[in-house]
């Protein structure tokens, strides 16, 4: 929490939903809004982008994607570009999100290149970085993180995190009910802003941190309050309205 800054809270909802299912989430999440005083946004499976901008446009939740290619166009079977992600209407993409990192081989200069097409086409990426238990317990969260946040600072230049998001999400929290402290949080945060300070201090004082990883709505307010947590990147409470509004509240 900042007064600089204003907080963000973006659902993710992966690989969730159908027509049907998201129309009364959706409508749920805007009847429930009024008087919220953060950003929020929800990144849906591609398919829904046509449902969420006729659903969205209007209101004040914004809509995003969960990947994109980092390719402009072309033979590229399977992929979706950042300027088709425009035409429905998105503000945000998530890029490097753990799972597409884990799951399907996504390297720190594909996520880099994934973070430069967004923004090519006018999308504000959502900057996913974090480590595994394993790094955790090896005590190099540090370099860890700093090595995803900087690829994308060496591709892309510090001045661009000015047009980005950034989502702090330490991998064994995300989707195992087991939430890093707020203090662990703020650690990771601030060496995160520290970093981008070193570079840009006006870039690093207005870049939005968000935390991500079993966020809830019995521990948001607690991570929000956090000097460097500027929001939450939410999964599984997304998915719930009530637990999402309730979460989006605790940002206000
Ligand atoms: P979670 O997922 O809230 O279900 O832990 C967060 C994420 O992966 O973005």
């Amino acid at each position: 929490m900042s007064s600089v800054r204003t907080q963000l809270v973006a659902g993710n909802w992966k690989m969730h939903g159908s027509l049907a299912v998201n129309q009364t989430l959706l409508q749920d999440v805007l009847a429930g809004l009024a008087g919220c005083k953060a950003a929020v946004a929800v990144c849906v499976p591609f398919p829904y982008l046509a449902q969420a901008q006729t659903v969205l446009a209007g209101t004040p939740v914004a809509w995003g994607a969960q990947t994109v290619s980092e390719y402009a166009q072309g033979a590229y079977t399977g992929e979706v570009a950042a300027a088709m992600l425009a035409d429905f209407g998105c503000r945000y993409v998530l890029v490097g999100h753990s799972e597409r990192r884990a799951l399907y081989g996504e390297s720190d200069a594909a996520v880099a290149a994934k973070f430069m097409a967004a923004q090519q086409a006018g999308l504000i990426p959502i900057l996913c970085v974090g480590e595994t238990l394993a790094e955790r317990e090896a005590a190099i969260t540090g370099e860890v993180v700093t090595r995803q946040l900087e690829a994308v600072i060496d591709a892309a230049g510090v001045q661009a995190l000015a047009r980005a998001v950034v989502a702090y999400e330490p991998v064994w929290a995300i989707g195992t009910g087991k939430t890093a402290t707020p203090q662990q949080a703020q650690a990771v945060h601030a060496l995160i802003r520290g970093r981008v300070a070193a570079a840009d201090a006006a870039v690093a004082e207005k870049l939005q941190l968000l935390y991500g990883g079993s966020v809830k709505p019995g521990n948001a307010a607690e991570l929000f309050a956090m000097p460097d947590i500027d929001g939450g990147l939410i999964g599984g409470a997304a998915l719930v309205a009530a637990d999402f509004l309730a979460i989006c509240a605790a940002a206000s």
